[in-house]
């Protein structure tokens, strides 16, 4: 068999491991010939890859960001669409023509979408979902996340320190798109005093009561960790726009802090690594089988497949009533 592997959307701590985890197990086990495709669906439709083989393997494990590159293209998206040129079509001839018998995609949300539309076309696809935001539905996690909350929880210890030598309420916005997993889970981890997720309507007057009751207890600062997907008004960013309202209402002086890319960079953890090669040779395995129009998932400790179908146009947002909110809150932690 030859197989195709591309990389899509955001770049995440772990993307190189499923590559080595996916070409290792297809070359060596399988004997399959493996094709790495560059720049996402772009290098589907431009037909520039390469093909897979040791060398490229190496170092692999540790590396962050994608040796195959990517990009935000997406050949079935209205507004991708070039006059003149018909991408779908396009891309169903060239995986012909690179004579490929299955194609790995590896990506968040809008690649699972694609991936769907492909299986979809008559494509044989496989789908691993990839993102820092943890917010690909079908799965339990995805790798990324927790290297992504390391990172962010790391930088919320160290603004403990800062903050309480300056009395300062300090304001950590946190990445997470229209989730709020990284700054739950960042939040607890890092003892946060106020944790703000999409998923919940906030109140800042609530924060302000909460930091006010915090303080007459004695604690001189507050640590307020923000996801950049709350709600603001229009033009706002989410971290500048709760620090300048919380410095007016507690009269406070406040700092903010945007951790920004960071939380994507660099090396995974030891978590991700496993997870991803886990999901990478998982992935084949589904190929060997000639399961296609699936995407690997994680059930509790289990790697396992969900049908594309049930995972396309679907965001997977922290539950309102999530146990950890429920336990933050008896903790006195204030969720708006
Ligand atoms: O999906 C991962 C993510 O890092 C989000 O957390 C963030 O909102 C987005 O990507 C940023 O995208 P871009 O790389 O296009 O700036």
């Amino acid at each position: 068999m030859r197989i195709g592997i591309l990389t899509s959307g955001g770049d995440c701590p772990g993307i190189n491991a499923t590559i080595r985890g996916v070409c290792k197990t297809a070359i060596h086990h399988y004997g399959m010939e493996v094709l790495g495709i560059h720049g996402g669906f772009k290098g589907l439709l431009e037909l520039d890859y390469e093909v897979m083989d040791d060398r490229s393997l190496t170092g692999l494990l540790t590396m962050g960001g994608t040796i195959l590159g990517t990009s935000r293209e997406k050949p079935y998206g209205k507004k991708h669409q070039v006059p003149g040129v018909d991408k779908p079509a396009l891309l169903k001839a060239n995986i012909l023509k690179l004579g490929l018998d299955a194609v790995v995609c590896i990506g968040g949300n809008g690649t699972q979408k694609t991936a769907y539309r492909m299986a979809a076309d008559g494509i044989p696809v496989v789908g691993i979902p990839k993102t820092i935001d943890n917010d690909v539905a079908g799965t339990e996690v995805c790798f990324g996340f927790q290297t992504a909350v390391s990172i962010a929880t790391e930088a919320i210890d160290r603004l403990h320190s800062t903050a309480s030598a300056h009395k300062r309420v300090m304001v950590i916005e946190v990445m997470g798109h229209k989730a709020g997993w990284i700054a739950l889970y960042s939040g607890m981890a890092g003892g946060g005093d106020v944790i703000l997720i999409p998923e919940r309507a906030y109140s800042l007057e609530q924060v302000t009561r909460s930091i006010e009751q915090r303080m007459q207890r004695g604690k001189n600062y507050a640590i307020v960790v923000v996801a950049e997907g709350v709600h603001t008004p229009i033009g706002r960013r989410a971290g500048e726009y709760v620090a300048a309202e919380l410095a007016r209402l507690t009269g406070v002086e406040t700092r903010e802090t945007i951790l920004g890319y960071t939380q994507r960079g660099g090396t995974p953890c030891p978590y991700d690594r496993i997870l991803a090669t886990r999901m990478g040779a998982h992935a084949v395995e589904l190929i060997a089988q000639g399961e296609f129009g699936k995407m690997v998932a994680m059930r509790g400790d289990n790697v396992t497949s969900v049908s594309l179908a049930e995972v396309a146009g679907v965001t997977r947002l922290v539950p309102v009533d999530h146990e950890l909110i429920l336990q933050g809150k008896q903790m006195g932690v204030c969720f708006g």
